[in-house]
């Protein structure tokens, strides 16, 4: 069994970019800059958060941090987007979400430019994704892709199956997938909570990629030997034996679908710290579509 080390591939995409930066600088180029705006004090969304602008300040990029107050109105935040998108030496910005009741999310999405939209979250970059044309491909699918790619797994004529239809992670990657080119190919199959006899076609399965957000959904007996396991779950369970009172669990039954998989990612250390590698590539592409 493979394990599928998100962690190390995050830590070697960041060397990569963090080369290019250096490379940047050495011919007088301005650096690729990262804005992420936090509305209120969610406590995840502020690790979450914290935890990009430094991954920005290790790579050599800038970034700066917009922090705004909860009771801010739609309107002014649109304000504050609308500068955004008009800041030239900005090539991309993250609205970080969830947004305060208050304010209509999908109104703020669709206010940012979509050149700027480096969570790839804009109608226009979900519909070049899927055109195949030049598009930021949001961080999670895209990070499962390379995980694919550099561990080559084969994917080329594998049945897929994927469980959940989100429009940040089952919807995009049951597209990518069956798209041409590495990690591509795949004959897909999209399942959800409304699929009936879903174990029947798990266990039909050369790859499954679990985005459900129900703890360890997937056991042993739902998948066939030898397939590639991608799980995207992060589940907080409450654990009152360890210091921070809850752990992190994936969709999957780690120990036991480990020992029947052929690959298989880890939670901790799978796809989660791929997210913030792929957002930092999406900035670095920003930066040179924006030169072109
Ligand atoms: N909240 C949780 N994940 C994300 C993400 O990838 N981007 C943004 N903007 N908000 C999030």
């Amino acid at each position: 069994m493979i394990r599928l080390d998100g962690k190390a591939t995050a830590n070697t995409i960041k060397e990569e970019i963090k080369e290019k930066v250096s490379a940047m600088k050495i011919r007088g180029e301005r650096v690729p800059h990262l804005a992420a705006v936090l509305v209120g004090n969610d406590g995840a969304s502020l690790t979450y958060v914290g935890s990009k602008v430094r991954s920005c300040e290790y790579v050599g990029f800038e970034s700066t941090l917009i922090r705004l107050e909860e009771t801010i109105t739609e309107e002014a935040l649109l304000t504050q987007i609308d500068a955004l998108n008009k800041d030239e030496k900005l090539d991309g910005y993250i609205v970080q979400l969830p947004l305060p009741k208050h304010i209509d999310e999908e109104k703020i999405l669709l206010a940012i430019d979509p050149k700027k939209d480096v969570d790839g979250f804009h109608p226009a970059n979900f519909g070049r994704m899927a055109l195949e044309l030049d598009a930021f491909i949001p961080a999670t699918p895209f990070g499962i892709m390379q995980l694919l790619e550099r561990y080559e797994v084969p994917t080329s004529g594998k049945h897929c199956v994927v469980v959940g239809r989100s429009h940040i992670v089952g919807r995009p990657i049951s597209i990518l997938m069956s798209q041409k080119g590495l990690a591509g190919n795949a004959t897909v199959t999209v399942a959800h909570s409304r699929t009936e006899n879903l174990a029947e076609l798990t266990r039909q399965a050369d790859i499954v990629v679990m985005a459900l957000g129900i703890p360890e959904y997937l056991t042993a007996d739902m998948i066939k030997e030898d397939a590639v396991i991608i799980d995207v779950g992060i589940t907080r369970v409450e654990d009152k034996n360890h210091p921070k009172g809850y752990v992190i669990k994936g969709d999957v039954a780690f120990d036991e679908v480990a020992q029947k998989a052929s690959h298989i990612t880890p939670v901790p250390g799978g796809v989660g710290p791929m997210t913030i590698a792929m957002l930092l590539q999406n900035t670095l592409l920003a930066r040179q579509w924006n030169l072109a």
